[in-house]
């Protein structure tokens, strides 16, 4: 067990390189499944949510060959089951994208339901919709989502809610159907259109993808490929909110600019410098910031990934500021932490109302989840004194070699192994 220690008010100055998309990632590694190949996939974020997900393909009897901290060859010839067991899923949510992966492959799939944050209810009944509009039955019992068709056919799928997971579970289904898909109210996330061209790159048919519409031409089979994962768009974002929570100077490198839009633009209104390069981004601020409402939306709007990492700037915001949460419906547990470090703060529902303090002050606190835990990074690096955080399993999830970055940037930040209280030297007999 780990914890992190960070002593605040440095200025952070210097270079940090965005690695790969988590998002992306944990959706186009289960996407080789559709070929019975070997697919080279570059530019992997090295989080435990990738590792776990190599983990689970390897016992489905892929090989999954490391090349690599970045590069894998996954070989799927050799997989040779369509179930999923709880005690393989239960690790990682993104496991659901087995199902449209398995159906894609065997036309049957029987996966554990999925674990996950905790921020309200994840339902995935959009997903079930989809599978069975594209001919499969769909059936939970046991905690385990069987579905099974004699093929799939392609079908037009209207979504009651924009959905990323649905979407790329659809995707996933539907690229070996037969005759067409059209997803109609797709989710446009840049993670969306990367699986798009992962799956083009197999041979698949798919266009559209970053639009409302996506349209899927099934093809019989699909071949192996080289495909390179694009930059992570919330990693970025969120190194992008701690180099203004310190007031620093930090070129953010290996992103696309056009990714980080809305992000931007809220910093921006908030009085941080940010100048977009090709492939890089420059924040500078002073370290004083303008009160503005947040809302969250689909892509292209602010991201609900970055929700928590922009809370962090309005609790010393200069005024009031408000963020509504439209894409979660509890994703604000965070802020009891904030409160802690001394951040005033009122939430009802989906909504949040930030009074700006002076200042934050460190304190021990803990991440509820990834970016609840990244949240608590920037508020310690942002805050006077010691901030220590705990649970940052969930940290290690999404973000690769967080504490070496911000480090390499003038963090005063460590990990600090944590003795369980009974294994104490010396404690009572
Ligand atoms: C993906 O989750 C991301 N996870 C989340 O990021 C992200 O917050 C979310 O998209 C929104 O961008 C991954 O990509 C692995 P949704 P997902 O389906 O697919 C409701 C992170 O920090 N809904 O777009 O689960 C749902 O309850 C994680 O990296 C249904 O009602 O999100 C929510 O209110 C956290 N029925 C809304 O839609 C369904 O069948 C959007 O969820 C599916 C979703």
């Amino acid at each position: 067990m780990e914890k992190l220690v960070i002593h605040g008010r440095n200025r952070l100055s210097g270079e940090i390189e965005i690695s790969g998309a988590k998002n992306a990632a944990v959706a186009i590694i289960p996407a080789t499944l559709l070929a019975q190949d070997v697919c080279r996939i570059e530019n992997l974020p090295n989080i435990s949510d990738v590792t776990c997900m190599f983990k689970i393909l390897t016992q489905m009897g892929a090989q999954v060959k490391i090349i690599n901290k970045h590069t894998v060859e996954i070989n799927t010839k050799t997989v040779n089951s369509y179930i999923i067991p709880h005690e393989m899923t239960k690790q990682l949510r993104a496991s659901y994208y087995l199902i449209g992966a398995l159906l894609g492959r065997y036309s049957r799939a029987k996966v554990a339901l999925p674990g996950g944050c905790n921020f309200g209810v994840r339902p995935i009944d959009l997903h079930i919709r989809g599978f069975e509009l594209l001919g499969a039955n769909v059936t939970v019992e046991n905690a385990m989502i069987n579905a099974k068709a004699d093929y799939l056919t392609g079908s037009s799928i209207y979504m009651d809610k924009v959905s990323v997971g649905a979407t790329i579970n659809i995707m996933l289904a539907a690229v070996k159907a037969r005759g067409l898909t059209i997803i109609e109210h797709a989710a446009k996330e840049p993670h969306i259109v990367d699986l798009a061209n992962f799956l083009n790159a197999m041979g698949a048919d798919v266009r559209g993808a970053g639009t409302d519409v996506i349209k899927i031409h099934g093809v019989q089979n699909l071949h192996g490929c080289t495909y390179s994962i694009i930059p992570d768009q919330i990693e970025a974002g969120t190194y992008m909110v701690a180099a203004a929570a310190t007031g620093g100077d930090v070129l953010i490198k290996n992103v696309i600019p056009k990714h980080l839009e809305s992000i931007t633009a809220k910093l921006l209104e908030c009085g941080v410098s940010v100048t977009e390069y090709d492939e890089a981004v420059r924040v500078v601020s002073d370290g004083k910031f303008r009160k503005c409402n947040v809302k969250t939306m689909p892509h292209p709007g602010f991201p609900t990934d970055m929700q928590p990492q922009m809370a962090v700037l309005l609790t010393v915001a200069n005024g009031t500021s408000i963020v509504s949460e439209s894409v979660w419906d509890n994703r604000f547990k965070y802020i009891e932490q904030l409160v802690r470090m001394g951040a005033n703060v009122q939430v009802d529902g989906t909504i949040a109302v930030f009074q700006g303090v002076p200042e934050l002050t460190g304190a021990p606190v803990r991440a509820d989840d990834l970016r609840a835990g990244a949240a608590m990074i920037i508020a310690g690096l942002m805050a006077r004194g010691k901030t220590e955080i705990e649970d940052i399993i969930y940290i290690d999830r999404g973000y690769e070699d967080y504490v070496e970055k911000l480090r390499n940037v003038g963090a005063d930040i460590y990990r600090k192994t944590i003795v369980p209280e009974g294994n104490k030297m010396g404690s009572a007999g």
